[in-house]
């Protein structure tokens, strides 16, 4: 494999640093005019001006891409998805234009449970199948890491199959997967009526399993009126922690229920939604270094009002947006359109954006480390965009403007 060389971009956007970037520090994405990026072993090796980098390394030992009129950037990080699922539900989404609510459906038996019947009828390879396309999507969007949770199984075989399925595809795929057991996702039909029961076996029987064959990074549930309250939230959460997994959760998203302050209680890796997060909560977050995970195409899809991006920033906290691409709340892993949303309607500022979606996003998976800006050291994990500026991003509205995927100093999509 020949080593990569990038050269004459108009500009670099390195988002530096190996940790969040919280309140002001979202604005500093650090903008080398006329850089080139060096990479060797799949790692970055180089990157400043290219008159420097060129009288410090040869061409000749490289494969070389010429960057001239184009903005290099850091691989995007989507870090909540649920791309692992069978079936689709097309026929909610027109229910929900004509009127009704996420929630109306799910209380009348539709929504995730749907998702899950299609699921657990899914087989290892159909899903493997599906997982391999929707990929292949998210890295035309320059996407280089990615998130994915269970929670369409509901059961044990099932969890630990949609798991199974994504540590395979993270073996076959380009795009790096971190992985969270979202058992708690909802009750199952055969357990209405009994979630202390439902609870127990997630506890008692799947847990244990996703440990000991080491399926899953994060733990998450869906705390929210009518699935899963605080109380039981903190009990699953008490118990994940003993077994050391990193805690995640869907927080505050169709009413204001406390999970923001829950995060904070457990200094969570990151609380994700919070459309209705309270201010007490917000705050709390900003004190606990709780990463904030955006939506908003979620928050457009369903029809809610966007989660306030510029009271979070203000108030210290670190945001990152991520698509939560799934077959139900939000059918899209655009992220043309994220970026939109986010500047557009939620008052983000470009910048603020492109640290939401590389160093903090790398960041809610807990990789800020090793992925989520181009310093030397880290993954070769780079994205080349069609124009010179990273403004091109909203402005482009919903265009994807992503010229050349690089993963670990490898073009893999262009
Ligand atoms: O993050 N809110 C809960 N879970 C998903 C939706 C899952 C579904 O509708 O299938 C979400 O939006
Ligand atoms: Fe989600």
């Amino acid at each position: 494999m020949k080593n990569l060389l990038i050269k004459n971009a108009s500009e670099v956007v390195t988002c530096s640093g190996n940790r969040a970037k919280f309140g002001k520090e979202m604005s500093e994405i650090n903008v080398i005019e006329n850089g080139s990026v060096v990479i060797e072993n799949g790692i970055i090796k180089a990157v400043g001006k290219t008159d420097d980098i060129l009288k410090d390394y040869d061409e000749k030992n490289y494969e070389v891409i010429d960057a001239t009129g184009k903005s290099v950037m850091p691989g995007f990080v989507d870090s909540h998805t649920h791309f692992v699922f069978g079936g689709y539900r097309a026929e909610e989404f027109s229910w929900r234009l004509r009127g009704d609510s996420y929630m109306d459906i799910m209380n009348r038996g539709g929504g995730i449970v749907n998702s899950v019947t299609a699921t657990r009828q899914a087989s290892e390879e159909e899903l493997i199948e599906l997982g391999k396309q929707r990929l292949d999507s998210m890295l035309s969007f320059g996407v280089t890491s990615v998130e994915g949770k269970s929670g369409y199984g509901l059961d044990k075989d099932t969890e630990l199959k949609q798991l199974r399925v994504m540590k395979k595809l993270n073996e076959i795929h380009p795009i790096d997967i971190s992985t969270t057991f979202l058992g708690a996702h909802a009750v199952p039909k055969e357990y209405k009526g009994k979630t202390d029961e439902f609870i127990d076996l997630l506890l008692e029987q799947v847990l244990p399993e996703v440990v000991k064959e080491n399926l899953a990074e994060f733990f998450d549930v869906f705390c929210e009126k009518g699935v899963f309250s605080v109380e039981e939230s903190r009990k699953m959460y008490l118990k994940a922690k003993e077994y050391g997994m990193k805690l995640k959760i869907h927080a505050d998203e169709i009413v204001q229920l406390g999970g923001s302050e829950l995060a904070a209680e457990m200094e969570m890796i990151s609380a994700d939604h919070l459309l209705h997060a309270s201010d007490e909560g917000i705050k709390a977050m900003a004190d606990k270094k709780v990463i904030n995970t955006l939506l908003p195409t979620t928050a457009f899809c369903i029809k809610e009002p966007f989660a306030r991006a510029r009271f979070m920033i203000d108030s210290g906290c670190a945001v990152a947006l991520a698509t939560d691409f799934n077959p139900g709340s939000n059918f899209t892993n655009s992220i043309p359109l994220m970026f939109a949303l986010a500047s557009i309607y939620m008052n983000m500022s470009i910048e603020e954006a492109v640290t939401a979606m590389t160093i903090n996003g790398a960041a809610a998976i807990d990789k800020a480390d090793k992925i989520g800006s181009i310093d030397v050291g880290k993954k070769g994990d780079i994205v080349i965009l069609k124009f010179p500026s990273y403004k091109f991003l909203p402005y482009h509205t919903a265009v994807n403007i992503v010229e050349k995927t690089i993963k670990d100093g490898v073009v893999v999509w262009e």
